[in-house]
Order: C-alpha cells, then structure tokens, then sequence
C-alpha cells in the first residue's frame, strides 16, 4: 500500500448511532478519497489479533468486548500525508480531549466508544488494511 493511505473504522457506536453517512461525509470533506469499504462484524479472534498490539493494558478485553459488540465500517483512505491529517480529522482517543469540529468530538461519547479507528503510522495503516482488504478490494 501506497504510503499516501491510511486506514479507519466506524466503530460499532457510530454504527448504532447512525452516524455512517454523515462521517464518511465528514471523510470526504476532509479531501480523502475512499479507495476501498466494507460493512462487516469482527469476531473475538479478528479484534484480538487486530488490536494485539494492545495485550496486555488494562482497557484490552474491554476494547475487544467492545469492537465485536456490533457491525462496523472498515475503510482504506487516500490524501497526502493520510495518516496524520486522519488522525487530526477525527481528534484525540478521549472525546472530552478532541478539538471543536473534529469527528470524535461532534459524535463519540466515551474513550471506548470514541466512533473512529485511525491507523497510528504508514507501517500500521498498511498492515491494518490489509487486514480487512484482499488485493482485489483494494486496488
Ligand atoms: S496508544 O498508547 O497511543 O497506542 O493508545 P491509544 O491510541 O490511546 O489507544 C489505543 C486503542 O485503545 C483504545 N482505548 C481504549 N479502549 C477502551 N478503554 C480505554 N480506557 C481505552 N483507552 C484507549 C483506543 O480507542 C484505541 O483504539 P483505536 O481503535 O486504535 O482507536
């Protein structure tokens, strides 16, 4: 994957809570390009092996728990500089923290059901989509 990506999720709150539309508005708005979408549900073993990295600190089984609690959005987004300018769209982990405007600030409710996943690095968005993407989703 280009490093011109990166990778996000709607989680299962901003799914319940119906706010697809209005963040994949707020997505493209923002001058990413959606290259690939899936909706689907994790299973334990999917959310455990994707946030792995995680094993271990206090708020894992919760945040396992919490991500195969309902179905989500999986995407690959395309701009310059993807990754840092994803993660300033969709603001801080904790909600209370996210700037005026930002996506988890406008529709998240708590740090565990803060609505949106972004990939942390190039490496990681990399991996984390093709988690989620065949070769043939995501051309
Ligand atoms: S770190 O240290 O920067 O890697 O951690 P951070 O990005 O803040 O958080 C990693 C993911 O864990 C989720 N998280 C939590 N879930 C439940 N409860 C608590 N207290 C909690 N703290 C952090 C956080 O939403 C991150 O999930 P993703 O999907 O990566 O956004």
């Amino acid at each position: 994957m280009a490093t011109n990506r990166t990778f996000t999720m709607i989680k299962p709150d901003g799914v319940a809570n119906d706010h697809i539309g209005a963040i994949l508005n707020d997505i493209t708005k923002g001058g990413f390009k959606i290259i690939a979408l899936k909706y689907t549900k994790l299973t334990a073993e999917n959310a455990g092996e994707f946030y792995a990295v995680h094993k271990g600190r206090p708020f894992y089984n919760d945040l396992v728990t919490f991500m195969t609690s309902g179905p989500i959005v999986a995407a690959i987004l395309e701009k310059d500089n993807a990754v840092e300018d994803f993660r300033k769209l969709i603001g801080a982990t904790d909600p209370t923290k996210a700037d005026a405007g930002t996506i988890r600030n406008k529709y998240a409710k708590s740090i565990e059901a803060n609505t949106v996943h972004g990939s942390d690095s190039d490496e990681n968005a990399a991996i984390e989509g093709n988690f989620f993407f065949s070769q043939f989703e995501r051309f």
